[in-house]
């Protein structure tokens, strides 16, 4: 994470980091361990309920969350190579992404899911999610394996982001 100035820097969609899938993670090292506690840091101050390493340039298979998305106060979790188990139903859900500005669209996804991980502590774990969570779970674990949520809407509504996003992006130069 290039973050000298200490300034929190979330890439953003079209930068190729996106695309790329990350590696699975083999030592919960001290430089995972800051990464995760700068991810925590960067999804709260922005703020978010979920982040992928992707987002902060790192290819790396780690998440971050808030277990309780949308509830009072912070709880906080950090998931190493996630991997959903068990999907179930499907539900429609309003999503918007870090790494999408200024853009929100419906996706589809299953209502329910299990992902089984590691915590920071290198334990297995197992998560049984539905409502917001499942949605962020399923969002955050696409980001690893290059997909955005925009991947998910139609063609037609995608291409439409994109010429914003160009106009957007020619107005700043
Ligand atoms: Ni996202």
């Amino acid at each position: 994470m290039n973050n000298n100035d200490d300034k929190p820097i979330i890439y953003t969609y079209p930068a190729p980091v996106l695309r790329a899938t990350a590696r699975p993670v083999e030592n919960i090292d001290g430089k995972i361990q800051n990464l995760a506690d700068q991810m925590i840091r960067i999804m709260y101050s922005a703020p978010g309920i979920g982040l992928a390493a992707n987002q902060v340039g790192e290819l790396e298979r780690l998440i971050v969350f808030d277990r309780h998305p949308g509830k009072e106060g912070r709880d906080p979790f950090v998931l190493i190579n996630p991997e959903i188990v068990l999907s179930e139903g499907e539900e429609k859900y309003e999503e918007s992404c870090l790494s999408v500005i200024d853009f929100s669209a419906e996706v589809t996804r299953n209502a329910q899911v299990k992902v089984r991980g590691v915590d920071r502590h290198g334990k297995p774990v197992d998560i049984e999610a539905d409502g917001l969570l499942a949605i962020c779970l399923q969002h955050e674990i696409d980001h690893l394996n290059g997909v955005l949520y925009i991947d998910h809407i139609s063609s037609l509504k995608r291409a439409l982001y994109k010429k914003r996003l160009k106009k957007k992006l020619k107005a700043k130069k």
